[in-house]
C-alpha cells in the first residue's frame, strides 16, 4: 500500500497517510479537531484547509472563493491525499478550548433567574437517591446464627429504620468478607427507590459494601450532555453541593454538528459505536479533570447523572436512533433504569449507576426537564415560557397545573452554521457591534479581545439588530440600496455589508455578513417565534399572558434582550420579564441527584409535559411564513420596537453613509 507522509501545522504532528484517504477523516484520526458541521457532506464549507506543500485530488467547490483556491484552500472533507503534505488548519477551522471556560457576569440586558431560590425551599438537597448508611453488624453467635445479609438488613432496620432493603449479587459476593473485614463495621450504598419513571420503580438495594466508615466520602458527578460540548459537576452528597466543574467539546463534533448529521453518521459502519464512544470519550475526560480538580478518589464517586437531548441520551446508552429522524419520530425509550456507567463506556468503578433524565419526544429531550426543574417554573402560578436555544430551539410553557411544549428545527444559524463567516462562540468571534449613527463604521467585540476570525450566534443578532437601527436593512431582510457607505456592497451572495476589512482580521479575507446571511438568521429566529405563538394558543393564551420569560443554556446567556426583541427573535415584552439560566440542563441533573423529591418531580415533570408536533402543524407554518421580517408582519405585537425604529430614525449618516 503507497502512503503518504501528512505534517499538520501548527500541531506539528505527522501522520502517515494511505494513498486516496479523505484528507477530512485522515486528520481526524490523528487526533485533530477540524470543524466539518456538515459532517463531510461537502456543504457548509467549515473544514477548510490550507495546503503549504503537496497536493490533493478535489477540494474545489462553490464554497470556497477562486481566490482563496488559488492560495492553496481546500475543503478537506472533499480531497484525497495524492502526495506528501504540509497542511496548515487555519484558525477559523479550529476548535478553542479554552472559550469552555469563559465566565459570564450576565448579559447587557435582563437579570439572572434567582427566583429559583425561593421555588427551592424546603427540599432537603442532602437527601441523595443514592445514599451511604454506615452499619454495626451483630456478630453471629452459635445462639444467633443467621445468615450475614439478615444480619446486616436487620442492623439497617435498627440502626437506620430500613426495611425491605434488597442487594445486588455483586454486593453479595463479598458481603460476608467485607463486614468481617473492619471487626462487623461497614458502609452500605443504597439505591433509593423513586418514581419509577426514572429509577425503573426498583425497590431500595445495596449496591455497594464497604469496610469501615466511608460516609464522609460520598461523591456524584452530574453531566449535561450537549451537542456541542459536555459539561459535569462534581458534587459532594455530604455537604450537598458542587465542588467542582469542568467541561470538554463533545467529541462527536467532528461526525457534524447537529443531531440530524449525528443521526445520519450513526447509520454508517460503525457510527453508532464511533459516536457513543467520541462522547463518553469527553465525559471521561470531563470527569478526570473533576477529580482533579477537587482531588477526589474515583472509587468514592457513588452516581453518576446525565441530562441530554433525545438523540445525545440515546447515542450515550448505545441505543440506535434512527427512528427518530423520520414520521412518526419514535424515540426506543422516554425513560431509562439505571444501568452502570461501565458498561456504556464510562470509567467508573461497576458500583456506579448512570441515571438519565426522562425525555419527552424525539425532539424534547432529558435537558429540557432538567431544564424545567431547575427553573421551578412547574411550582409557580406564574406563567413562564422557558426557551432553550439552539439548532433545534425547546420550548416549553406552563405552570404548576400544565407543560406545554415543543422543539422548532431553527437551523444552525444560532451557532454560526449557513453564515458565510459564522463561527461558534470561541475566541475571536465577534459577539457584540455598535454601528457608529454618524458614519455607518461598526466597533467590534470579540470573544477574549482577540482579532476577529467570524461571527458567533449572539453576535448576529448583534449585528442585525444594529443594522436595522442603523436604516443599512430593511425589515424585508434587504440592504438599502440608495446608502452610500462604502462599507455596503455588492458580493458573491448579493449584497453585504463588511464588518471588519482583511487587514484588520484573524482570517485570510474581510469579514462580511450577507443578505443570505441575514435571510438565514431570519428563518431561525422566525421558527422560534412561530413555535412561542403556536403554544401559546394550543392553551388559548395570549402574549400578554407571559409572566414570565426564561432564556436557558450557554448561547442564551449571552444574547442581548434588547436587541433579540428588535430582530423579533423574543416577543415584546417588558425586559425585566426576563431572566437567564444559564446550563439548566447540568443544574436540573444536579439537584435531581442532591434530592430524591426532585428526581420524582422530574419524572411527574416529564409525565405531565404536552408536546406538540410542529413539524405538519399548519397553524405553526402560517406563524412561520408571517414572522420572516423584522421584527414581524404582525407590528402591533412589536409596540416597543416600532417606537423605537422612529425615534432612532433608522438611518446612520442621515441617510447619506460615511461615503467611505
Ligand atoms: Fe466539509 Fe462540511 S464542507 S465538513
Amino acid at each position: 500500500m503507497i502512503t503518504h507522509q501528512v505534517t499538520i501545522i501548527p500541531d506539528a504532528i505527522d501522520i502517515s497517510v494511505p494513498h486516496g484517504e479523505n484528507l477530512l477523516r485522515a486528520v481526524h484520526a490523528a487526533g485533530v479537531h477540524v470543524n466539518s458541521s456538515c459532517g463531510g457532506q461537502g456543504t457548509c464549507g467549515k473544514c477548510r484547509v490550507r495546503i503549504l506543500e503537496g497536493s490533493v485530488q478535489g477540494g474545489k467547490t462553490e464554497k470556497l472563493s477562486g481566490d482563496d483556491f488559488a492560495k492553496g484552500y481546500r475543503l478537506a472533507c472533499l480531497s484525497t491525499v495524492e502526495s506528501n503534505l504540509r497542511l496548515e488548519i487555519p484558525p477559523d477551522s479550529r476548535l478553542h478550548r479554552g472559550v469552555l471556560d469563559r465566565t459570564h457576569a450576565g448579559s447587557p440586558t435582563g437579570r439572572l433567574a434567582s427566583a429559583r431560590q425561593e421555588d427551592m425551599a424546603g427540599i432537603d438537597l442532602k437527601r441523595p437517591v443514592i445514599e451511604k448508611k454506615f452499619i454495626s453488624v451483630d456478630p453471629p453467635t452459635m445462639e444467633d446464627n443467621a445468615s450475614d445479609l439478615a444480619r446486616t438488613r436487620r442492623a439497617l432496620k435498627k440502626q437506620h429504620g430500613l426495611s425491605d432493603i434488597g442487594i445486588d449479587y455483586t454486593v453479595l459476593l463479598k458481603l460476608g468478607r467485607t463486614i468481617r473485614e473492619n471487626e462487623w463495621r461497614a458502609t452500605v450504598t443504597i439505591s433509593n427507590n423513586c418514581s419509577g419513571a426514572i429509577c425503573g420503580g426498583t425497590f431500595p438495594h445495596i449496591t455497594r459494601i464497604q469496610p469501615g466508615d466511608t460516609t464522609g466520602r460520598h461523591y456524584a458527578i452530574a453531566i449535561d450532555v450537549g451537542t456541542t460540548t459536555v459539561c459535569g459537576e462534581l458534587i459532594d452528597l455530604v455537604k450537598g453541593e458542587a465542588i467542582a466543574a469542568s467541561s470538554e467539546y463533545n467529541g462527536q463534533i467532528k461526525f457534524g454538528e447537529d443531531v440530524i448529521t449525528r443521526m445520519v453518521f450513526a447509520q454508517k459502519k460503525d457510527g453508532l459505536y464511533l459516536l457513543q464512544k467520541s462522547v463518553t470519550d469527553s465525559i471521561n475526560a470531563v470527569i478526570d479533570s473533576l477529580l482533579t480538580k477537587a482531588d477526589v478518589e474515583r472509587a468514592d464517586i457513588s452516581h453518576l447523572g446525565a441530562a441530554g437531548n433525545t438523540v445525545m441520551t440515546h447515542i450515550l446508552l448505545g441505543l440506535d436512533p434512527r427512528y427518530i429522524r423520520s414520521a412518526p419520530y419514535t424515540p426506543t425509550v422516554n425513560e431509562m433504569p439505571p444501568v452502570r456507567a461501565i458498561d456504556v463506556g464510562i470509567g467508573l468503578p461497576g458500583h456506579v449507576r448512570l441515571t438519565v433524565m426522562p425525555l419527552i419526544a424525539s425532539y424534547v429531550g432529558g435537558d429540557i426537564v432538567a431544564g424545567v426543574l431547575a427553573s421551578g417554573m412547574h411550582r409557580r402560578d406564574a406563567t413562564t415560557l422557558f426557551i432553550d436555544i439552539g439548532t433545534n430551539g425547546e420550548i416549553v410553557i406552563g405552570n404548576r397545573e400544565w407543560l406545554v411544549t415543543a422543539s422548532c428545527s431553527a437551523g444552525p444559524a444560532f451557532e454560526g452554521g449557513g453564515i458565510r463567516h459564522g463561527m461558534r462562540a470561541t475566541f475571536g468571534a465577534i459577539e457584540e457591534i455598535r454601528i457608529d449613527p454618524a458614519t455607518c463604521k461598526p466597533v467590534v467585540f470579540t470573544i477574549g479581545g482577540e482579532r476577529p476570525k467570524g461571527i458567533c450566534g449572539s453576535g448576529i443578532i448583534n449585528i442585525v439588530a444594529e443594522l436595522l437601527e442603523a436604516g443599512l436593512l430593511e425589515p424585508n431582510g434587504r440592504f438599502r440600496t440608495d446608502m452610500t457607505t462604502g462599507r455596503l456592497r455588492q458580493g458573491r451572495d448579493g449584497m453585504e455589508y463588511v464588518l471588519v476589512e482583511a487587514e484588520r482580521t484573524g482570517i485570510d479575507g474581510d469579514i462580511v455578513i450577507t443578505e443570505v446571511d441575514i435571510d438565514n438568521f431570519m428563518r431561525a429566529k422566525g421558527a422560534l417565534y412561530a413555535g412561542y405563538q403556536t403554544l401559546l394558543e394550543s392553551v388559548g393564551l395570549s402574549w400578554t399572558a407571559l409572566d414570565e420569560v426564561i432564556i436557558a443554556g450557554a448561547f442564551g446567556s449571552y444574547v442581548d434582550i434588547e436587541k433579540s426583541i428588535i430582530t423579533g427573535l423574543f416577543p415584546d415584552l417588558p425586559v425585566e420579564r426576563f431572566s437567564f439560566i444559564g446550563n439548566s440542563s447540568l443544574e436540573g441533573a444536579r439537584l435531581a441527584i442532591l434530592s430524591r423529591e426532585l428526581m420524582d418531580e422530574a419524572g411527574a415533570i416529564a409525565g405531565k409535559m404536552t408536546n406538540i408536533e410542529l413539524s405538519d402543524h399548519t397553524p405553526y407554518m402560517d406563524h412561520y411564513v408571517a414572522s420572516l421580517f423584522f421584527p414581524h408582519t404582525e407590528t402591533r405585537n412589536f409596540p416597543t420596537v416600532m417606537e423605537r425604529f422612529k425615534t432612532m430614525g433608522r438611518s446612520c449618516g442621515n441617510g447619506k453613509g460615511d461615503g467611505t
